[in-house]
């Protein structure tokens, strides 16, 4: 067990959070005069600081206690939170692989922690041994794994990332934003076996819901308290929580369009293979491909041209484009322009 009180930041234990008027007052019915709000009109009450009802929702879908549930204004936000929790700006460090999601090496130099970057192997996988000596630095006090990884699009190996969870005595958040188009199991039950971790999934990939900004963090509730005490009182919007407690009624829906989006996934991959400008294509766990090409740069920009745009990840992963799985037609369109391109 790891004491998360011995991890997070001095200031932040010592923190009176914000207190709003709907921390003091829950009751739904009544006359309100209590928030300075407006009395008239739609949008005129702030929202439920804790998404109550989303939450539970959200425990349905994902087979975990609401207290063990954390909402933030998309991941982003929460990969902030844990920064400003748990990292002193200045001193403390914090550790991840590379090339892994970008936010990462912001979120660390927005919060003045020097980020360890630790080069993935030749497949992309995380290698235990490079970090084994790193794991006892007592300045070290989070570690950042994505998984499937973006921009590479590959699962870490399991028992390489409990390795890591169980061998470091502060924080592991394990980003699985993609995990709803991988076969590989979540992490997110091992959070009943370990008290530093921290799962991190969204709504914005598999539930196609980006516009509404919901990432989540699944934890032990000492975590779940802390980034609580954290974050702005009215993080989440109530358009945005009706929005994506709307969807959730249509759970069938998104199985069968993540179906979709896998079935074209692997017929992209096949018939990426067969054009000669790309020398490789990377197995994926994740909505999109990353391809290894004969000239990333030139290709982009007759992608472009084509009005087709990819991301040109080749700063990166030298080489590299990595493309989002679309809809069948949007797919045909961009095999089409690919095969016409020759170098
Ligand atoms: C690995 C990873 N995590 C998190 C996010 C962002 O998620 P959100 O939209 O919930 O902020 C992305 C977005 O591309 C991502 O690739």
């Amino acid at each position: 067990m790891a004491d998360i009180d011995k991890i997070v930041r001095e200031s932040v234990k010592k923190l009176v959070p914000y207190s709003c008027a709907r921390d003091e007052f829950q009751g739904r019915k009544g006359i309100f005069l209590d928030a300075n709000e407006n009395p008239y009109g739609e949008l005129n009450r702030y929202p439920d600081p804790y998404q109550k009802e989303l939450k539970i929702a959200v425990s349905k879908i994902k087979g975990i206690s609401e207290e063990n549930i954390f909402l933030g204004n998309g991941s982003d936000e929460i990969i902030d939170l844990c920064f400003r929790t748990f990292c002193n700006p200045g001193s403390d460090c914090a550790l991840t692989f590379y090339p892994s999601y970008g936010m990462f090496e912001v979120s660390a130099a927005i919060n003045t922690v020097r980020l360890i970057k630790v080069p993935l192997t030749d497949d992309f996988s995380i290698d235990p041994g490079s970090i084994k000596e790193l794991l006892m630095a007592p300045d070290l006090r989070l570690i950042l794994i994505c998984s499937p990884n973006n921009p590479t699009g590959n699962s870490m190996k399991r028992s390489d990332v409990e390795y890591i969870i169980s061998n470091f005595s502060g924080i592991v958040l394990v980003d699985e934003a993609y995990i709803d188009f991988s076969e590989q199991e979540s992490f997110r039950l091992l959070t009943a076996k370990y008290n530093n971790l921290i799962v991190m999934q969204t709504f914005s990939k598999a539930f196609g819901l980006a516009a509404a900004r919901i990432g989540m963090a699944i934890a032990d509730r000492a975590i779940i308290n802390y980034l609580n005490k954290m974050k702005p009182p009215y993080n989440i919007s109530s358009l945005n929580q009706k929005a994506v407690l709307k969807s959730l009624g249509r759970i069938n829906l998104f199985k069968k369009r993540i179906h979709k989006i896998k079935t074209e996934r692997e017929r992209l991959i096949i018939d990426l293979k067969k054009l000669n400008i790309i020398e490789k294509v990377f197995p994926s766990d994740a909505n999109f491909i990353l391809v290894k090409t004969r000239n990333a740069d030139e290709i982009y920009a007759r992608l472009i041209n084509s009005k087709i745009v990819v991301r040109n990840r080749s700063r990166i992963v030298p080489g590299c484009l990595r493309i989002t799985v679309g809809k069948k037609s949007e797919n045909n369109r961009l095999l089409k322009a690919l095969s016409r391109i020759n170098l």
